[in-house]
């Protein structure tokens, strides 16, 4: 059991309680706009190159003040510095938790067991930047001479999603002579639909896997490895050599899969799956957009690094995030943060930050196992706008729940968008600015009715409201605005791990499933017994059986 008092006790949470229930009864957004005329300026925040505009939240300087208590009491900062040192807060996995140190700079100083690991971290990135810059050369050619135009990364979660994510995000900026392909899914008809235009002896495979033991990726390259050596003529294991390469922490089960450890890209166990995307599991993204917008990228990291390590706590970026969505969560009722980017080009980040934030935070027993009696980490939902708008936005506006969200975009398009596809992007960003309007302050029923709308329809149409967003702008989404980005999200989610008293870096909860699947498997493939099956899915499997095409 744990000594420190349980969280709903401590003084500062009460008064959050109490603050509540006396000023957020009659707390309207448009109320507090009218009330301080500065306070968009005030509750604006830069870090980098990103403007944070928290003004639109169902918040006061009081509500701020209490809930920094909070962040004392519960010693964020204590932690976030024994993160920083090395310390194994990773406390169910006995593990260091140290993706900051892989966009330390070179002379950075970054010691886990006594030892300094930015040496091979930058050895590791030096060698992805060689085999990258051979890639895009064409020098690293395939087995049969050809030239590499293809790259295909297996993996999964976070061994698929950030360079996904961040390829998508910055294709502006890749090498459009390869195509650089993401396959995740142990449904065949992921492989197959990637691979079926790709010719075998211009195809890289990068093998993703922190263990190298997970289920889907080692199916996945190993039916990549058949494609490969039928589709080749003259091929045999050399073939593989030329044609695969592994990121991992792994080194025996890759050499076990066939993979020379020569063409292994290291990580290691204190970074987790879901923080590795700056790690070697970049690799793909780096041959995409070569190893300098790759640095400017941990650049960007590492810059938001320093302004969570260093910054006070009133002006510091992913601690006032992170404060607000305990506020939402844990004293508001919101189940759900909605993350609405403005922008094509991050498409997946949505979904890169799904695993981001509820891997680290879904989670009901607190560091020591008791179980929490408080609300943790919210469903993480959206897609980019302005495509939601025409979906799921009459929910936001009109529904009855409680859904702060995030509004992210740009000033400017990308460079190389034609004039005319670049003068759409006015319109893309009004299109920000009037939701997160519309979001905090509605339409009034007299508004309404002074519109001449019958008074049948005024109900239908008033827009109540005090729907609380945050704003983050930036001139433009370069490879270190990313960075930037990415570790603002990872520094929320990590403070508010640390505010609800849970163990962020575990993934327990993923590990019932997987071994349930090798269990049930063998039944659908072979028919053979299955024993401990519930009389639901005994049955849902008979009927699979029955149905099954011989
Ligand atoms: O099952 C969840 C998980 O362990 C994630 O945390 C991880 O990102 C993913 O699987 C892939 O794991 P690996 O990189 O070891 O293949």
């Amino acid at each position: 059991m744990s000594d420190t008092p349980e969280l709903t006790h401590r003084p500062e949470w009460t008064a959050l309680e109490d603050h509540r229930a006396e000023e957020l009864r009659h707390l309207q957004l448009r109320d507090l706009f009218a009330a301080d005329p500065g306070r968009a300026e005030r509750y604006t925040v830069s870090v980098g190159e990103l403007r944070i505009d928290y003004s639109k939240h169902l918040i006061t300087d009081e509500t701020l003040a209490l809930l920094q208590e909070l962040a004392t009491a519960t010693d964020v900062f204590g932690l976030r510095d024994a993160m920083l040192r090395g310390e194994k807060i990773n406390v169910t996995e006995q593990r260091a938790v140290l993706h900051t140190a892989l966009r330390a700079p070179r002379d950075a100083v970054v010691e886990v067991d006594g030892e300094d690991v930015v040496p091979a971290v930058h050895a590791v990135l030096d060698k992805m930047a060689d085999f990258s810059e051979r890639v895009r050369s064409g020098e690293w050619t395939g087995h049969t001479g050809k030239r590499i135009r293809n790259v295909v990364n297996i993996g999964i979660g976070g061994s698929d999603l950030g360079p996904a994510m961040a390829y998508e995000a910055l294709r502006a900026f890749t090498e459009r002579s390869l195509t650089v392909r993401f396959v995740s899914n142990v449904d065949g008809a992921d492989l197959h639909e990637v691979l079926r235009d790709l010719d075998p002896a211009e195809t890289l495979f990068i093998v993703a896997s922190k263990t190298f033991t997970t289920i889907e990726t080692i199916t996945n390259a190993t039916s990549a490895r058949s494609w490969l050596l039928a589709g080749l003529d003259d091929g045999g294991e050399k073939a593989v050599a030329k044609h695969f390469v592994a990121l991992s922490t792994n080194a025996e089960k890759v050499a076990d899969f066939g993979i020379d450890t020569a063409n292994m890209f290291e990580f290691w166990d204190w970074v987790g799956g879901r923080y590795s995307y700056d790690s070697a599991i970049g690799l793909s993204l780096m041959i995409a957009i070569g190893p300098d917008r790759f640095h400017e990228m941990l650049d960007g990291f590492h810059l938001v690094d320093e302004h969570f390590r260093t910054a006070p706590a009133a002006g510091n970026a992913p601690l006032l995030l992170g404060l607000l969505g305990v506020w939402y969560g844990s004293f508001l009722g919101a189940q759900s943060h909605a993350v609405l980017p403005y922008s094509h080009y991050l498409s997946k980040f949505t979904a890169y930050l799904q695993q981001l934030d509820m891997e680290s935070n879904g989670k009901s027993v607190d560091r020591a196992g008791n179980p929490v009696q408080w609300q943790t980490g919210p469903v993480v939902w959206g897609t980019p706008g302005t495509n939601g708008q025409h979906a799921y936005y009459q929910l936001l506006h009109q529904g009855t729940k409680v859904i702060p969200a995030d509004l992210i975009g740009f000033v400017n398009p990308v460079d190389e968008l034609s004039p005319e596809l670049k003068g759409q992007h006015d319109l893309l960003m009004a299109n920000l600015f009037a939701q997160g309007q519309a979001l905090a302050f509605g339409r009034t029923s007299d508004e309404v009715r002074a519109e001449g709308v019958p008074q049948e329809q005024v109900p239908h149409r008033t827009f109540r409201g005090n729907h609380p967003t945050t704003t983050i702008l930036a001139s433009e989404l370069t490879p270190s605005v990313l960075g930037q980005l990415i570790a603002l999200y990872e520094h929320k989610v990590f403070v508010q791990g640390a505010i609800w008293n849970i163990d962020s870096f575990d993934q327990w909860g993923v590990e019932l499933g997987k071994v349930l699947a090798k269990r049930v498997e063998p039944a659908l493939t072979d028919g053979a017994d299955a024993p401990g099956l519930d009389p639901s899915t005994a049955a849902l499997v008979a009927a699979y059986r029955t149905l099954r095409k011989k």
